[in-house]
C-alpha cells in the first residue's frame, strides 16, 4: 500500500471507513501489524507495563521510546506512526515539548506524536504545531495522571466530566491536533466529541461511534495478563500458546529429545576419519 498519511485517515472519515490502530514496541510485532493492513501505529508508552514490567507508565524515557520508534518504523515502513511523548517530556515547557518530540519526527520517522491532557496542554500544542510537529491528543483516561485521576479509572461519566472532554476536544483542535484519541469514556460522549470534530477521532474504550479503534496488541494477543481493561478484546491466547511451547522445549533437552540427527553440524566428507586416525 501507499504511505498512510493524514489526508489518507481523513479520506477514510469521509466515506465513513473505520480506522484501524494498534499500539507496538519492536520490529517483529511492526512486520505483522504492517502485514496486516493496520492504519496507524502508536509506539505507546504502555511499553513500560508491557514490554518493561512497570506498574505505571511514569517510568519511561525517553531515549527508550525513540530506540523502539526507529525498530517499529523499520518493519512498518507505511503505517502513520505516532511516537507517545513520555512522562515529564512535554509538561515542562514549550521548548523541550519541541525539542523532545522532534526526535521521533527526526530519529525514528514518526508522522505524529501524541500527548495527554486538555486545555491546560493547548499553548503546548500550538507551539508544537507552529514548530512543524503533528500531535495526536489524548483524553479521558490518561495514565501520565493517575496520581490525579486516583487509578486508572473511565473517565466522564457525569455531566461536568463528560462537559470537561467536550470542551477540551474543542480547545484542542483549536489548538491544532491533527488527531484525537479518547480513552475510557461512554459511547454517548465519544459519539458527542466525533460529531463536532473536524479531525480523526480514535477511541480506546470510547464506544463505537469514533472513527476508528486503538487496542494495546499485547491485550488483544492475550500476552499482558497483569489486568485487563474492560474495553480488551483478546484475540488468542498467546500466553498459553508460548508457554506450551516453552514447556515442550523444556521436556524436549531434559528427555534427550532435542537434539535430533537433522540439528548437528557434520564433518566434511572424509575429514572426521583424519581426526580420529
Ligand atoms: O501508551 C499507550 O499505549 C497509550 C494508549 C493506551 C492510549 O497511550
Ligand atoms: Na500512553
Amino acid at each position: 500500500r501507499s504511505k498512510v498519511n493524514i489526508n489518507a485517515l481523513q479520506n477514510k472519515v469521509n466515506l465513513s471507513e473505520k480506522i484501524t490502530m494498534l499500539t507496538c514496541y519492536d520490529y517483529p510485532m511492526a512486520l505483522l501489524e504492517e502485514k496486516a493492513g493496520i492504519d496507524i501505529i502508536l509506539v505507546g508508552d504502555s511499553m513500560a507495563m508491557t514490554v518493561l514490567g512497570e506498574e505505571t507508565t511514569l517510568g519511561m524515557d525517553l531515549d527508550t521510546m525513540v530506540t523502539h520508534a526507529k525498530a517499529v518504523r523499520k518493519g512498518a515502513p507505511t503505517a502513520y506512526l505516532v511516537g507517545d511523548m513520555p512522562y515529564m517530556t512535554y509538561q515542562i515547557s514549550k521548548k523541550e515539548a519541541i525539542r523532545n518530540a522532534s526526535r521521533f519526527m527526526a530519529e525514528a520517522g514518526c508522522d505524529a506524536v501524541k500527548l495527554e491532557g486538555g486545555s491546560n496542554m493547548a499553548d503546548t500544542v500550538e507551539a508544537m504545531v507552529k514548530a512543524t510537529i503533528p500531535v495526536m491528543g489524548h483524553l479521558g483516561l490518561t495514565p501520565q495522571s493517575m496520581a490525579q485521576l486516583g487509578g486508572f479509572k473511565s473517565q466522564g461519566r457525569d455531566c461536568a466530566g463528560a462537559l470537561k472532554i467536550i470542551e477540551d476536544a474543542r480547545i484542542l483542535e483549536e489548538a491544532g491536533i491533527s488527531l484525537l484519541l479518547l480513552e475510557a469514556i461512554p459511547p454517548e460522549v465519544g459519539k458527542i466529541v466525533t460529531e463536532r470534530a473536524n479531525i480523526p477521532v480514535i477511541g480506546i474504550g470510547a464506544g463505537p461511534y469514533v472513527h476508528g479503534q486503538l487496542m494495546i496488541v499485547h491485550d488483544a494477543l492475550g500476552f499482558f495478563d497483569a489486568f485487563t481493561p474492560k474495553f480488551v478484546k483478546k484475540y488468542v491466547n498467546l500466553n498459553s500458546i508460548i508457554l506450551d511451547a516453552l514447556e515442550s522445549y523444556k521436556n524436549d533437552v531434559v528427555g534427550e529429545q532435542y537434539p535430533e540427527d537433522g540439528h548437528n553440524y557434520n564433518f566434511m566428507n572424509g575429514e572426521l576419519e583424519k581426526l580420529l586416525r
